[in-house]
């Protein structure tokens, strides 16, 4: 099945490293046309550079927003009319760094990136806040793991989007765990009690009724 991947920095080229190692075709796009370009001759005949971000969607069943929090808002209103029909996923988180590398929150205390990416997406979307819970190199370093499955946590407000994004998060070599609709992201963004842990799938169902 084929992915796009709309932003090809960190995060982005992690996801499409394993999607692509579990067998996903991809098509990639980015402002910076020389990652994309970078990552496609690193990936191999899996995944192939698209001409802008509206072509990256072109036959794909799912696009991941790869795309730092505070880009995702213009990128959706520039792709918005052929994301009806797709799963779209998620991983930003909403922060910024200075110059100095100290993070701060881009939102209220109290409201989740998942609400608020909601209420940009055109009605109808199917949305699932995924893929950004674990630093990029912890999410490469975890993956198919053995024996135990390490889990990648999800939110989602639709049964049909928790389908899609669970084969997603399988493909990447994780299991996948609902932890609640895009209402809970907050815990699984950066400070949230879900973020950066890699565990396995019992513990990760006796941390989410820990909240
Ligand atoms: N990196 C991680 O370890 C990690 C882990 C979990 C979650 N996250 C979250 O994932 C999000 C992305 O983080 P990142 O580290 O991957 O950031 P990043 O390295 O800056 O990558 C963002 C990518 O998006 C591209 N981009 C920017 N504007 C675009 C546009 N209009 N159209 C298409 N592509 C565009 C950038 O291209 P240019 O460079 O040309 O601007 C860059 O390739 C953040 O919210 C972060 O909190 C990151």
């Amino acid at each position: 099945m084929t992915t796009a991947i709309v932003g090809t920095g960190g995060i982005g080229s992690a996801i499409a490293r394993l999607l692509a190692s579990g067998g996903e075709t991809l098509r990639l796009s980015s402002a910076d046309k020389d990652s994309a370009r970078k990552l496609a001759a690193d990936v191999g005949h899996a995944a192939v550079v698209a001409a802008d971000n509206r072509d990256a969607l072109r036959g794909a069943g799912a696009v991941v927003l790869a795309l730092r929090f505070t880009a995702l808002k213009s990128v959706i209103d520039e792709i918005a009319d052929g994301l009806t029909d797709k799963l779209v996923v998620v991983p930003s988180n909403p922060v910024t760094a200075d110059a100095q590398g100290n993070v701060s929150r881009v939102l209220p205390e109290g409201q989740s990136s998942g609400e608020v990416v909601a209420g940009w997406l055109p009605a109808g979307t199917r949305l699932a806040m995924a893929f950004g819970t674990m630093s990029a190199d912890l999410l490469q370093s975890s993956a198919d793991r053995s024996p135990e499955s390490a889990v990648l946590f999800y939110a989602t407000d639709d049964d049909h989007a928790g389908q899609q994004v669970e084969r997603l998060i399988r493909t990447a070599g994780f299991e996948p765990v609902k932890i609640g609709g895009v209402e809970q992201s907050s815990r699984l963004e950066v400070g949230g009690d879900l973020h950066n842990l890699v565990v396995g799938p019992e513990q990760a169902r006796s941390l989410i009724g820990r909240a």
